[in-house]
């Protein structure tokens, strides 16, 4: 047992998978990927590194399921056979540091780059209007989901979690601000919740029962009219009952992410959690993740010996310090790097379509980084 943070190196058993602490990586999307969505030099060793960084479990960032739903040019693609190759790769990467990989899904419905987006209905989306969907678009997105899953499962992935955060399609169903339908698939919660909930069927479906599938979960739009635990905690209990793996909690949009309270609020130490512990009181058998700012090991701890959740998710705070989990281990003896929270430069990469690297890193980190990648090293 570890007598500095016992709770955070306990090990924990999510279906069959056996975790070896509390720690995960969060989803990441860092622009790696190479133009086409296939896997990179670059992305392999991000991975490899995070891989070996003492995590019990990667969660890859959002991987996408269809061309129309791409967040960015450099999103990385399992819509096709072709991409199995690179992502097993990927898969054995993770697991040679002794690392469970499991892969999240996405379609970014209305936040997707390419100019022509399809989403539940047709909201101003920064000054341009998707397209609604159509009830073949729908059921082509649902296939689209489940044949994704299904090779993530053959490129060798230990699960499967589907993005319904940030704002992309399966929350945009949930949300009553961006779905305006008047079919079966808007209006009640019940018609909103039909979509997302049709997908997950799918895709347990595909991946057969022996196979975890978890769900990046929206808690809370962080807007008034928005979505909020009242009705996310009845979601929640559905998902429950389909049988997922865990949920892995977050809060806020697009719409909200560079408002500049939430970006006030974003700045605290774990900024997130009550939202997790929130989810956990309405389904208690689920496993519920919660990242945002878990800056210490101290304050991780906590968390899950209070029982707010029952992991923790790294992104931003592992890449500022991919040593983190293993100065936690050895009782803090070496100092953590800590993320800057005023800061922004991995979020102004990737807006400005840059392969992302940290302000925190060491000069000389910087400039091999940026010589790998052809990059003056003058900062935007
Ligand atoms: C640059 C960037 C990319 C992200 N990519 C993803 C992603 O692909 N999928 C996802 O569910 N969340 C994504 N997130 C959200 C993170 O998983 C995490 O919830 C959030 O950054 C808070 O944790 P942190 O403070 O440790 O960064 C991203 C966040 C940032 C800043």
């Amino acid at each position: 047992m570890n007598q500095n943070f016992p709770s955070l190196f306990s090990p924990i058993k999510i279906r069959n998978l056996n975790l070896k602490n509390r720690i995960t990586m969060a989803p990441l999307f860092l622009g790696y990927a190479n133009p086409d969505g296939t896997t990179s030099s670059l992305l392999l060793d991000h991975y490899q590194e995070m891989a070996s960084s003492g995590v019990s479990l990667i969660v890859v960032e959002n991987v996408g399921i269809d061309p129309l739903g791409l967040g960015s040019p450099f999103t990385l693609r399992i819509d096709e056979e072709r991409f199995l190759f690179g992502l097993s790769g990927l898969a054995k990467t993770i697991h040679q540091q002794g690392t469970l990989a499991i892969a999240q899904i996405n379609h970014a419905g209305r936040w997707a780059f390419m100019p022509e987006k399809i989403a539940p209905s047709p909201v101003n989306t920064f000054g341009s209007f998707p397209r609604e969907m159509t009830e073949a678009d729908i059921e082509q997105v649902i296939k689209a989901f489940a044949l994704a899953a299904r090779r993530i499962k053959e490129a060798g992935f230990d699960g499967v979690e589907l993005h319904g955060g940030t704002g992309y399609l399966l929350v945009q169903f949930l949300s009553p601000r961006t779905n305006q339908r008047t079919d079966i698939y808007g209006g009640s919660l019940e018609n909103r919740m039909r979509f997302p909930l049709r997908v997950v069927d799918e895709v347990l479906r595909a991946v057969g029962p022996d196979f975890p599938v978890g769900y990046r979960f929206l808690a809370d739009e962080w807007q008034p009219d928005g979505l909020h635990l009242e009705e996310t905690a009845l979601y929640a209990r559905e998902l429950e009952k389909q049988g997922l793996a865990y949920l892995s909690v977050m809060a806020g949009t697009y719409d909200v992410f560079f408002n500049p309270d939430y970006l006030q609020k974003e700045k605290e130490e774990g900024y997130m959690v009550s939202f997790a512990k929130g989810i956990k009181e309405a389904v208690p058998s689920l496993p519920v993740i919660t990242a945002g700012r878990i800056k210490t090991p101290g304050f991780a701890d906590r968390i899950i010996k209070e029982k707010q959740a029952d992991l923790i998710g790294l992104a931003r705070v592992l890449l500022a310090d991919p040593l983190w989990p293993k100065k936690a281990e050895q009782g803090l003896t070496e100092p953590l790097v800590a993320c800057e929270p005023t800061c922004s430069l991995c979020l102004n990469r990737v807006a400005g379509g840059k392969p992302v690297f940290c302000s925190r890193w060491g000069k000389a980190r910087q400039k091999k980084f940026l010589e790998r990648i052809g990059e003056k090293e003058e900062r935007d």
